[in-house]
């Protein structure tokens, strides 16, 4: 798998399905988004629609271009549409079970030689690649959101993966244009076993009341030089997934620090994911 166009399969609509469909697609791979209803694939579709056209009105790309990349774009209900596919990037909901359910449909539908990918944040991608008949076909591709701004991926290798499915994942991710760094399978890999620590800990300040959710996002930013402030980048990640990958982290390391703090899981709790339902630990239009 060098440069040529391959057959990109992504399975899940939300944040990460639409941006890395977007990715993928502006690369010159042709994208099947695999979705539950044809609302959210719409959902989807849409967000690469906006990406693109917000890339022709600052020219960095010609209408023609947005055309192509758009035509380069599907959608399918049924597992079955993706047999073709050389790459599935599983983005369901950052939740072991239902990730193994995926998992074992695409074991089901897969083409031999396929690369099976996940991007989850922090689950064990090992327990996913052993939920198939194909261990050594699994590993985990993670991309950071928003997938078409962040240039990191980590390519997340277990014991059990071939070492030349890494080295074809890899060389489809800098294809992208995105930077790969291969890391072991171990919970949160590089980045979110060190930022998830910072920004739970920045929920616990916000929540003793140390400063104001606003201060305590520009204190970071001024005093550290961080691009986004904590608390947003909470929201940005959406709530539900941080608690997620939180609780991953507390079982995996035995650290009751991980664990995340109340007003994470009551904002869960009341539906205010972060800025995918407008509101979180701030609120969006
Ligand atoms: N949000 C981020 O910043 C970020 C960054 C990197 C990786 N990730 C990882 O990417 C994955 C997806 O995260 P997201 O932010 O796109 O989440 P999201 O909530 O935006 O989307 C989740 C998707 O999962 C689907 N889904 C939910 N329950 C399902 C079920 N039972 N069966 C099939 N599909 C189901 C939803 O319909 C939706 O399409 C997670 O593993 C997450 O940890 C997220």
């Amino acid at each position: 798998m060098g440069t040529e166009s391959l057959n990109i399969a992504v399975v899940g609509s939300g944040i990460m399905g639409g941006g890395i469909a977007d990715v993928a697609a502006t690369a010159g791979h042709n994208v099947v988004i695999k979705a539950r209803s044809a609302q959210s694939a719409a959902g989807a579709v849409a967000v690469v629609q906006k990406s693109v056209d917000r890339r022709v009105s600052k020219e960095r790309i010609t209408a023609d271009d947005a055309e192509a990349i758009m035509s380069r774009v599907g959608w399918t209900m049924s597992f079955d549409d993706l047999s073709e596919a050389d790459i599935v990037i599983e983005t369901v909901a950052e939740d072991m079970a239902i990730k193994r359910e995926v998992f074992a449909e695409l074991d089901r539908v897969c083409k031999a030689g396929a690369i099976i990918a996940t991007n989850t944040s922090t689950l064990s991608v090992t327990e996913l690649a052993l939920a198939t008949g194909r261990p050594t076909q699994v590993l985990g591709i993670h991309f950071f959101n928003p997938a078409n701004v962040m240039e990191l991926v980590e390519i997340v290798v277990p014991d059990v993966t071939d070492a030349a499915i890494a080295e074809a994942a890899t060389q489809f991710v800098a294809g992208c244009g995105k930077q790969p760094v291969t890391v072991l399978d171990r919970a949160g890999f590089v980045v979110n076993a060190l930022l998830f620590p910072y920004l739970n800990n920045a929920a616990r300040m916000a929540e003793a009341g140390t400063a104001s959710r606003e201060d305590i996002d520009i204190a970071m930013k001024g005093g550290c030089n961080f691009p986004m402030g904590p608390l947003a980048l909470l929201d940005l990640v959406g709530l539900d997934t941080s608690v997620s990958i939180l609780r991953t982290l507390a079982e995996k390391f035995g650290d009751s620090n991980y664990e995340p703090v109340p007003l994470l899981c009551d904002l869960v709790a009341a539906g205010h994911l972060g800025r995918k339902t407008g509101q979180g630990l701030f609120t969006y239009d």
